[in-house]
């Protein structure tokens, strides 16, 4: 695979923390993180209620996004959040298709239309696909592609610049992981990925698309998946929620990044 560009890791808060005030430290941490950072990109995705109180400066090292939204701008929808709102409260990235999302009953047809109306607003989707079981049939192959053509199918070309794929197979995230995949095991999804891109949006818009692993990703990991997996980025849920432990995480990948992109002799 072509190499990546700068590391781009996102924090997934998911419904965490309680309170805005356990946020806003939280984030201060990763802000002076960030500041120090001349590689890496930190994308953090607080829940949306929060987005308006921490999102207040952005940076090339720090962005914001959300972990969702709606795919209409408007209207009698009860609960929702849309794109545009998530836009002008300071988000320029959306989750989109996380598996815990599909789990509360999210169909592929719905992620479809949600990364339409979010990219018509202007945000980055991160686009997240992920097999239940790695099975030696290779369906999961096939529980894939269909992931990526249910949610493109239809968009024109132009569209891809705007996207970014994390590949996060469901036995590896969260509580009841089995752990993480290996480098290598994500290195070959990542090709598939962009062989499956390729021919919805064409070979161009596949070879630069970024493909991002997240399943318990941790500081002892993180750096294998850069340079070892040629990982564009990392989403990171658990993880990104211990101020410490994510900035050992932002060390690893800023240093791994580093040794390979200088000149060799
Ligand atoms: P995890 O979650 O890092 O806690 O496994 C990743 C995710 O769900 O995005």
């Amino acid at each position: 695979m072509s190499k990546p560009g700068s590391p781009l890791i996102v924090a997934n808060w998911k419904m965490n923390p309680e309170t805005l005030r356990e946020a806003k430290v939280l984030l201060a941490a990763v802000r002076r993180r960030a500041a120090r950072l001349k590689h890496t990109r930190v994308v953090v995705c607080p829940p949306a209620v929060f987005l308006q109180s921490l999102a207040t400066s952005q940076s090339n090292q720090l962005g914001f996004g959300g972990q969702d939204c709606f795919w209409d701008t408007s209207g009698p929808y009860t609960g929702a959040t849309s794109p545009t709102m998530l836009y002008y409260t300071g988000a320029r990235y959306v989750i989109l298709g996380h598996s815990e999302r599909r789990f509360l009953g999210e169909t592929d047809e719905m992620i479809r239309r949600k990364v339409r109306a979010a990219l018509g607003a202007g945000l980055k989707v991160i686009l997240c696909v992920g097999e239940r079981e790695r099975d030696t049939e290779g369906r999961y192959l096939q529980e894939i592609e269909r992931q990526l053509t249910g949610a493109l199918t239809g968009l024109s070309r132009p569209w891809a610049k705007g996207l970014v794929v994390a590949y996060e197979p469901l036995w590896a995230i969260g509580l009841k992981a089995l752990g993480a995949d290996t480098p290598a095991g994500f290195l070959e999804q990542a090709i598939y990925i962009k062989k499956v891109v390729s021919k919805i949006f064409g070979k161009d818009a596949a070879l630069s698309l970024p493909v991002l692993y997240g399943g318990s990703v941790d500081a002892k990991n993180a750096a294998r998946f850069i340079a070892e997996g040629e990982a564009a980025g990392l989403l990171v849920g658990r993880a990104s929620l211990d101020a410490a432990g994510f900035s050992k995480l932002l060390d690893a990948v800023e240093k791994s990044y580093a040794a390979q992109s200088s000149p060799r002799a």
